[in-house]
């Protein structure tokens, strides 16, 4: 391929480099579009064919179902690896050594107490408020008690800041859930993983021994993997943009919160488990299902099937599912929505529509699975997906600011009313 673009326009011809990425990606670099050719811009809503950075993070082929953070696949980790190495991957770009390690587990320990005037933040909100909105709002607030502009070109305090959001947000995580509970807020308990903590903030209670089962643990450390980072998606590209303005990681991350709220994103995983109860509700017929999803009159989707990078499968869903099915059978859950699932699986992947679609069950489809078998409520399951994507959103905030990227600020064709004069409220 050769080395620039031609782009023509009245008989005048413009060059444009291509520049390639290690992974053989080509792009078109047009940066000096407007300036050469005196103001034409490209149009491309939902940024489908634009590229908004460079990025060292994550590698992802959505036709050979490929993911890869820094190089190493996603496969490999989830088997190897556990969830607090891999963030350290995607954030420091290397794995860490033992010392590393564990230098990075202390500090992240020694930054887990939250202001107790945050729990008066918590107060304010309704007891059915959405978890994830209260997540969005006390990760901004965190930027109230910590209002220090991180100096990024300090290695030093740029990793205690990373420390910091790393050690906060699953307590603001587990408040949310208490809050919706009505129970007493947790704190975290230093003795524990990074995940076992996770758990105990969410499900101890003070009258009971909360028990941790190793099975559970392992089940969520990998399922927390799968979600480190999938390169620019919505809420990554909101983080790296909010950030772009030099706002604060708090601020960023909040605004990175709200946007996989979306059942569009990580709400799809709440979706499902919805799915599958109202099917359930409904008698439990799957194939009366499979059809009003292939019923082109009928608005009706099958959520947890299809997605818009992989085409053949994705990467997150096939180790997810042997996850769910190992987790099923050692955790001896028997529940009907479950059987709904398999049935629907079963069906959709027989089904010549989907075949032909190539719809395949994506990670969402298996996660709800998973967390329900886990004992996390439904309206936990988007909140259990950010404490997940953590790691790669601080990852991207990082690298956007390391790399010294401008303001994100992109243009627009405007086609509203010309010039028109102001008419005084009379003569409207
Ligand atoms: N159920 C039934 N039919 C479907 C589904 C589905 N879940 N997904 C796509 N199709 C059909 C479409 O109707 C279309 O059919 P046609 O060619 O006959 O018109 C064809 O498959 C292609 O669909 P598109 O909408 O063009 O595919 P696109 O790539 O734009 O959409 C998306 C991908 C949004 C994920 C879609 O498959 C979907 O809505 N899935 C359900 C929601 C979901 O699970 N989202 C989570 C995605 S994973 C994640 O965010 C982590």
């Amino acid at each position: 391929m050769s080395d620039t673009a031609i782009l023509e326009i009245d008989g005048k011809k413009y060059e444009f480099p291509i520049i390639r990425g290690t992974e053989g990606e080509v792009a078109i670099d047009i940066k000096k579009l407007r300036g050469s050719t005196g103001g034409l811009i490209t149009l491309d809503p939902g940024y489908k064919n634009t590229g908004s950075c460079t990025s060292k993070i994550t590698f992802l082929d959505g036709e050979k179902g490929i993911l890869r953070y820094r190089g190493y696949a996603l496969e490999e980790l989830a088997e190897n690896s556990n969830f607090l190495e891999v963030a350290y991957l995607v954030i420091f770009e290397e794995l860490p050594t033992k010392e590393q390690f564990k230098k990075f587990e202390s500090t992240i320990k020694s930054y887990s107490m939250i202001n107790e005037e945050m729990k008066d933040i918590l107060d304010g909100f309704p007891k059915n408020a959405h978890p994830m909105g209260i997540l969005s709002s006390l990760t901004s607030a965190l930027t109230a008690f910590n209002p220090k502009a991180v100096a990024i070109e300090n290695e030093e305090e740029m990793y205690q800041a990373i420390c910091k959001t790393l050690a906060k947000i699953p307590v603001l995580a587990s408040w949310a859930l208490k809050k919706n509970r009505g129970y007493p807020m947790n704190y975290s308990n230093n003795n524990l993983n990074y995940i076992e903590n996770i758990l105990e903030m969410m499900f101890k209670i003070p009258t009971e021994t909360y028990k941790l089962d190793p099975v559970v643990v392992n089940a969520l450390d990998q399922l927390l993997i799968l979600h480190v980072d999938h390169e620019q998606n919505c809420s990554t590209s909101t983080v790296r943009i909010v950030g772009s303005s030099h706002a604060g990681m708090f601020a960023s991350i909040s605004a990175g919160v709200s946007a996989l709220w979306g059942p569009l994103h990580g709400g799809a995983n709440q979706a499902v488990i919805e799915m599958l109860e109202s099917i359930a509700k409904d008698g439990g017929d799957v194939e009366k299902y499979i059809l009003k999803a292939k019923d082109k009159k009928d608005p009706f989707r099958l959520m947890g099937f299809g997605h818009r990078v992989y085409k053949n499968f994705d990467p997150r869903a096939r180790i997810i599912k042997k996850s769910a099915d190992e987790v099923l059978a050692s955790l001896g859950i028997e529940d009907p929505i479950l059987e709904i699932a398999k049935k629907l699986e079963a069906v959709a992947l027989e089904d010549e529509y989907f075949i032909k679609r190539k719809l395949y069950p994506n990670v969402d489809f298996y996660s709800g699975i998973i967390y329900r078998a886990l004992g996390i409520p439904t309206e936990m399951f988007t909140v259990m997906f950010a404490i997940g994507r953590l790691p790669g959103w601080i990852a991207q905030w990082r690298e956007m600011r390391l790399n010294k990227e401008p303001i994100g600020r992109p243009r627009q064709l405007y086609i509203g009313e010309k010039y028109r004069e102001f008419l005084t409220v009379e003569k409207r």
